[in-house]
């Protein structure tokens, strides 16, 4: 018996902003298997869109996260994932046995302990802001100047960037994210440019071993010195833009819903409501595997949508509604299994600590345009706000 062809979508949907996840998700996730889409530049790449099954994807040792695999997901602009040979040491395009090495030097530098110490370096940091947008005036861009500073800050502080190089460090990696507002050539130089400088931090921390990540996975040696590179680049670019959009998204929704300000829990609420990571976790299977009843095989690309997971009725009640008092714990915003967010620990802190000051600080805080007249980026990897005029 002959199967027919099943009915092929043009991926990615236009996101609307508010509400996000695209509307077309719920659609998908009521199909029998897997959704065949097709990629602007032509490929088919199957959609797994419901929370069982993404989970499923993300910990099946037979679907691979490695870019060299023929047949990986290339979804287009920036943040792609970048082969070994141009980035040694970006580990999150590898496979286990060789992702493993990565991970376990990495971890001990991102337990809940370890982030409790770095809170009064990011509540300095978030404080630094505030000061510097209250002096400015009674408006801001959120975007520009909070939620992108804060996070690039954090990680240079994490990297060791001595202070006096912060400012060349945040413009540098907010021109690298800026996908409208950078050209290629502009994202190209300033990846060049962070590359160099990394490289000459590594080569310091060799000289001069501080109490620091860098100097503490120099002495471990289990990653060598020019893959250290390419991870720290990875740090700064997983952890950049991630977090700031989540910063802002969030904030929007806390000044919709600000019967939840002031209360913890939503930051785990926004992180599942917003999912800004949809599109990060791609993968290729590398033998023949069936997911949710569809075969899929080797060699076809595999892509989980963690919004439309995190947004599935199935695990989630009312999921379309912001409410920080439900148990959201199990939400894949972070995705799942061997690859899951490293940094999740310090983005929980950022974020709380982000939300609590901005509010507690600026309690007249409001949006200074109609939330219908935000400019949302509809062909990002990472889902998020262009700018966030606010007034106080
Ligand atoms: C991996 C989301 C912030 C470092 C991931 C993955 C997701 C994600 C979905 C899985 C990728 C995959 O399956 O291929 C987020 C979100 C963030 C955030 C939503 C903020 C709201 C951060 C921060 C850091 C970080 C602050 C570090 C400073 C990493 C690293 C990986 C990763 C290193 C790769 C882990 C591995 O391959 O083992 N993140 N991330 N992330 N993230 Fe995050």
């Amino acid at each position: 018996m002959t199967q027919a062809e099943p009915q092929v979508v043009d991926f990615p949907l236009r996101r609307p902003g508010a509400p996000f996840p695209p509307p077309g998700y719920a659609g998908y996730r009521g199909r029998q298997g897997l959704v065949l889409s097709r990629l602007p530049n032509g490929d088919r790449v199957w959609l797994v869109t419901r929370h069982e099954d993404v989970r499923a994807v993300l910990t099946d040792p037979r679907i691979s996260s490695n870019p060299e695999h023929p047949g990986f997901p290339n979804v287009g602009e920036s943040l792609g994932v970048p082969k070994q040979d141009q980035i040694p040491g970006w580990f999150v395009g590898l496979d286990s046995p060789e992702h493993d090495r990565f991970r376990k030097a990495l971890i001990p530098e991102f337990t809940v302990r370890r982030v409790r110490a770095m809170r009064p370096a990011i509540e300095r940091t978030v404080d630094e802001r505030l000061d510097a947008m209250l002096a400015a005036g009674d408006s801001a861009d959120l975007v520009a100047d909070f939620a992108l500073p804060v996070p690039s800050l954090v990680i240079s502080a994490l990297l060791g960037v001595p202070p006096a190089d912060r400012d060349f460090f945040e413009s540098r990696t907010r021109t690298l994210v800026a996908i409208r507002a950078s050209t290629d050539q502009q994202r190209d130089a300033a990846a060049k440019d962070l590359l160099r400088y990394i490289s000459r931090l590594v080569a310091i921390k060799q000289k001069w071993p501080a109490d620091d990540l860098v100097s503490r996975l120099l002495a471990a040696g289990t990653i060598a010195p020019h893959e250290l590179s390419g991870v720290l680049m990875l740090l700064l670019i997983a952890g950049h833009e991630t977090t700031a959009n989540n910063i802002a998204l969030g904030v929007v929704t806390l000044l919709e819903n600000p019967e939840w300000i002031g209360d913890d829990r939503a930051v785990e609420e926004t992180l599942r409501f917003h999912s800004v990571a949809d599109l990060v976790s791609l993968r290729v299977a590398v033998e023949d595997v069936e997911i949710s009843g569809q075969l899929v095989r080797a060699g076809e690309g595999i892509v989980p949508l963690v919004a439309a997971a995190n947004h599935d009725d199935n695990s989630f009640e009312c999921p379309h509604m912001f409410d920080p008092s439900r148990s959201a714990r199990h939400h894949v915003a972070f995705g799942y299994g061997v690859h899951q967010c490293l940094g999740q620990n310090l983005v929980r802190v950022e974020m709380e600590i982000a939300y609590r000051k901005l509010f507690e600080r600026i309690p007249t805080l409001a949006l200074a345009v109609p939330a219908e007249g935000l400019s949302f980026k509809h062909d990002g990897v990472v889902h998020g706000l262009h700018a966030l005029p606010v007034r106080w």
